[in-house]
């Protein structure tokens, strides 16, 4: 006969009471970034076809709507993408005045004080060949890139952003934003850096929701080889030493080694990136009917804070908050 065991696990999982009193992390709405896709023209609320419930919104009505829902479920972050009018070999939209996300900016920053308005700082939505910087002999001149990444995130600033994040992978890229931040009184931005972001297939869907596509090749002459851990560590420790405020890990889910790898070496507050493609996946298995998907959204969502990640960028969010307040999915 066997005998009977003195530790029994499963006594600590027989209610919903002793399970949440056990449990090891917590996903909430405040941990939550929301992404918004703005674009010009006026009562524009377009679905992205590969995203389904993922909108790309005009700077108006359509645009507070959304941003209402999105607050009223506990969310008080958003990370703002903008379709320019036109496109340019520079991305000259990027840093106008008048381009979209400024405009976008001024509007939340007026009607919402306290929401945390988060700025992808990038070149790709902006460049007519879609590449994430200026372009010498075909392929992206880093340095040429980065005083035009300094113009875009100062004008980000003056019109409101609490936060800029710069996703092209550009070597030296904090030390340029904030150098430019500083010398344009512009010291209380902070930069969220796409420290570690890779090559991947899974920012599929986001290529149509942004209009990025490169016109040529791909991106993996900047964007990290998915086969490298070190590498990571290397990119997220030059960009802590640069001046980064926060760091990113980017996608996630096959990369959560890596938010684990990250965390384990920064004091930064650490962020991962629920990509387009993993959120696409989601959408059409539910779709089919083959998965549950509020279930394994907030299973996808705590697995990336249980390794680590302080804060997560979905699309997912605001559908998140809303289930979060369903109890555990059961
Ligand atoms: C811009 C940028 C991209 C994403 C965020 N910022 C596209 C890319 O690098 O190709 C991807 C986001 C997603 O897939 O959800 N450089």
């Amino acid at each position: 006969m066997s005998p009977i065991p003195l530790q029994r696990p499963r006594r600590r999982r027989r209610s919903a009471a002793i399970r949440s009193l056990v449990r090891e992390h917590e996903l909430s709405p405040a941990d939550l970034i929301q992404p918004l896709f703005v674009l010009h023209g006026r009562g524009v609320e377009r679905e992205v076809r590969s995203m389904p419930g993922v909108f790309q919104f005009s700077v108006d009505e359509k645009l507070d709507r959304e941003v209402d829902t999105v607050r009223s479920r506990g969310i008080s972050a958003v990370l703002l993408f903008g379709l320019p009018a036109s496109k340019d070999d520079a991305g000259s939209e990027n840093y106008s005045e008048d381009g979209i996300v400024q405009r976008a900016l001024r509007r939340l920053r007026e009607q919402h004080p306290d929401l945390l308005l988060i700025t992808d700082v990038c070149c790709c939505e902006y460049t007519s060949h879609g590449h994430c910087g200026v372009l010498r002999n075909g392929s992206v001149d880093n340095d040429a890139t980065l005083e035009i990444l300094g113009r875009v995130s100062v004008s980000h600033a003056q019109a409101g952003a609490d936060i800029v994040a710069p996703s092209g992978m550009m070597d030296g890229m904090v030390a340029a934003i904030r150098s430019s931040l500083d010398s344009s009184g512009n010291s209380d931005t902070a930069i969220l850096s796409y420290a570690v972001k890779y090559a991947s297939g899974f920012y599929g869907p986001f290529r149509e929701a942004a209009d990025s596509a490169p016109a040529f090749g791909d991106r993996r002459q900047y964007q990290m080889d998915p086969a490298n851990l070190r590498e990571a560590l290397l990119e997220a420790a030059l960009d802590e030493a640069e001046g980064a405020d926060l760091l990113m890990v980017k996608p996630a889910l096959a990369y959560l080694d890596v938010v684990r790898a990250v965390r384990e070496r920064t004091q930064l507050p650490l962020v991962a990136y629920n990509v387009s493609g993993e959120y696409s996946m989601v959408k059409a298995a539910a779709r089919q009917g083959w998965i549950d998907e509020c279930r394994v959204v907030l299973e996808a969502l705590t697995g990336m804070r249980r390794a680590g990640a302080d804060a997560i960028i979905s699309y997912h969010a605001k559908d998140a908050a809303l289930w979060l307040r369903g109890g555990d999915g059961e």
